[in-house]
């Protein structure tokens, strides 16, 4: 939410900060703005819209320097306007600040400020920062910047330029994520390595409270209290391709393309002289067999992989499990004692409902297990053990292959403990994890075959509103398939147990009224074939995902996708991949922008 960029050494800035921009739009896209260092001035282009706007205004208005900070806005506070995008001034241009997160006090900071005479241009809670910061300044803008953001209460990643300090350029953090870096030709700092991994692979991830220094020649690195640190290098093991579309149309379509390889990658290693291995949860087998509940925390998309964690873990490990939307866990006092696990599920790992709720869980002494895709990210430093998902960077704002690496995950941690509870033979266990990796072969399969998604696609594109159904684990896949067909199409969709469609959604119904079903042969099969002919007997026009070789389908369904054979426990991840694929060409039917759908950020990180 919000990309922060900024860089200070021997190239012109306005360049490399519009190009760190363009990759870190997928954070935030309703303005974007630099403030660059030109000669005695700093001096700000901003515009409204994405980052390709900034970048036309500025080949008008040339910012020649080689110092300044950029940024690419979601709206919290104020309408995206141009007054409201970043960066925001003070002191008559001589401070410049960028900021990710959220004041929460700065309502009275903002009071008190307009008492002492400060006029504000702008609707934000950053321009509070800006003033402060320019309060404080003594000469020093490290210190200001730390006497500023001792009086703030909330989250923040900053980036400060001061056109009394040329060429230089201070960043700290709370809550809020932020990299800094030393390259060949200057230091760079951003809120995400995308924005700087063609200068330099070796990264440092700020802790909260940490600041730092960046000048052309130095990047220097202090605690809190403000003594000088030693850097801790972390090696991004990622390249740029990820930020590159690779001959596809979008970044949707691409990542949905790279899943057989996060399968593959998500489970190489995992299994040791025939026995599952996840050394990095640093739980013996007894600690894991005291566990009696499990309890999965997570937002959206990531929410329903935890829908189909709980089909596994009761299936396989027969421990109760609940899944809880973090952002309602957060605010109820929920039952959690030392013997219940909490997972928490995050692709971005910086997903602020989501670690309120980690920390909630902590403090009731649960012992919490990360599942992300960011290495360092909050989410993986917060919790007691992590699983990286080997998703990469997805720059899609829908989430597709860290879906995917997140099943993947699941399903490697609810057969750990079944292991550790002795409910499935080692022989069982081997079983299952060489079909799960079979299930790469199969999402390929599915890949291979889009022409059937394309005809559903286009019967569907005329609908105002669409049911998706299913049983059991088709239920949980058929809420992540509307999930995606609303965020990106912005059809309306709903999910609902298909048993339950004739308790209410079915008046929905009426001629041509698209029906989504998840079909595959399974325990439940009959009872969803039953649902779909009550739809279609009101004239609903279904569309089913259904099982390779099942032709009796195609008597209750007017289209029918077909996904290869899998136990019903796999299903998630084939099943999932043909509604990835029929959200995304609806929404390409509908002229929709697939990557960047509006209001949407890739990373939450206000509540
Ligand atoms: C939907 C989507 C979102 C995220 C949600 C949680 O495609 O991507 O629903 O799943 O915002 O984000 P993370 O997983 O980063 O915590």
């Amino acid at each position: 939410m919000c990309g922060i960029v900024g860089y200070t050494g021997r190239r012109p800035a306005a360049g490399i900060l519009v190009e760190g921009l363009r990759r870190l739009e997928y954070r935030g896209y309703d303005s974007a703005g630099v403030a660059v260092q030109c000669g005695p001035d700093l001096r700000a282009v901003k515009r409204v819209g994405r980052v390709s706007q900034l970048a036309r205004a500025l080949d008008q208005e040339r910012l020649e320097g080689c110092c300044g900070v950029g940024h690419t806005r979601w709206a919290t506070h104020g309408r995206p306007t141009e007054a409201n995008a970043h960066p925001h001034a003070a002191g008559q241009g001589r401070i410049a600040v960028v900021h990710n997160g959220i004041i929460e006090n700065f309502a009275e900071l903002r009071a008190e400020l307009e008492e002492r005479g400060v006029r504000f241009a702008s609707e934000t809670d950053t321009e509070t920062i800006a003033h402060l910061i320019d309060e404080a300044y003594e000469g020093d803008l490290l210190d200001a910047v730390r006497r500023a953001t001792e009086q703030v209460v909330g989250s923040y990643g900053l980036a400060v330029a001061c056109s009394d300090e040329p060429g230089a350029i201070v960043a700290t953090r709370r809550d809020s994520p932020l990299i800094v870096a030393r390259g060949q030709d200057g230091c760079y700092v951003a809120s995400d390595a995308i924005a700087m991994l063609d200068a330099t692979r070796d990264v440092v991830v700020l802790e909260d409270g940490q600041a730092a220094r960046l000048t052309a020649d130095a990047l220097e690195l202090f605690d809190e209290a403000g003594g000088a640190i030693d850097p801790v290098i972390t090696h991004i093991g990622w390249d740029l391709e990820v930020a590159e579309k690779g001959g596809y149309p979008d970044f949707m379509l691409k990542e949905i393309h790279e899943q057989p390889r996060v399968i593959r990658d998500t489970l190489a290693g995992r299994l040791v002289g025939g026995r599952l291995q996840i050394d990095e949860l640093d739980l013996s087998p007894e600690e894991l067999n005291l566990i009696d509940r499990v309890c999965v925390i997570a937002c959206g998309t990531s929410l329903h992989a935890g829908l189909v964690a709980k089909e596994l873990i009761e299936g396989w490990a027969r421990i109760p499990t609940e899944v809880e939307a973090a952002s309602e866990f957060r605010y109820r006092n929920p039952i959690v004692t030392p013997s219940t696990l909490v997972v928490a599920v995050s692709q971005s790992g910086e997903t602020a409902d989501t670690l309120a709720a980690i920390r909630d869980a902590r403090v009731k002494g649960a012992r919490v297990f990360g599942i992300t895709n960011v290495l360092g990210s909050p989410v993986a430093r917060e919790s007691d053990g992590v699983i990286y998902t080997k998703a990469n960077k997805e720059i899609a704002v829908a989430s597709t292959k860290s879906f995917l690496g997140q099943v993947t995950s699941l399903c490697l941690l609810a057969l750990l403990l079944a292991q550790a509870k002795g409910k499935l033979r080692m022989n069982q266990i081997r079983m299952l994890f060489g079909e799960l990796a079979d299930t790469a072969e199969q999402v390929e399969w599915v890949l291979g075959r889009e022409e059937a998604v394309r005809e559903a696609a286009e019967a569907c594109v005329g609908a105002t509103s669409a049911l998706f159904v299913g049983r059991g684990m088709g239920a949980a896949i058929a809420r992540e398939g509307a999930l995606k067909l609303k965020e990106i199409s912005y059809l309306h969709a709903e999910a609902y147990p298909a048993g339950e469609m004739k308790h209410g959604p079915i008046a929905l119904i009426d001629e041509g009224f698209p029906v989504i079903a998840v079909a595959t042969r399974g325990p439940v099969y009959d009872k969803v074939v039953s649902n779909m002919q009550e739809s279609r007997a009101r004239g609903a026009r279904v569309i089913a995902i259904a099982t390779e070789g099942d032709e009796d389908i195609r008597a209750h369904a007017d289209h029918v996708i077909y996904i290869p054979k899998v136990r019903d426990a796999f299903s998630a991840i084939t099943a999932s991949v043909p509604l990835q694929l029929l959200a995304r060409r609806i929404a390409v039917l509908r002229g929709c922008d697939v990557d960047q759908p509006r209001n949407l950020a890739k990373s939450v990180t206000v509540e």
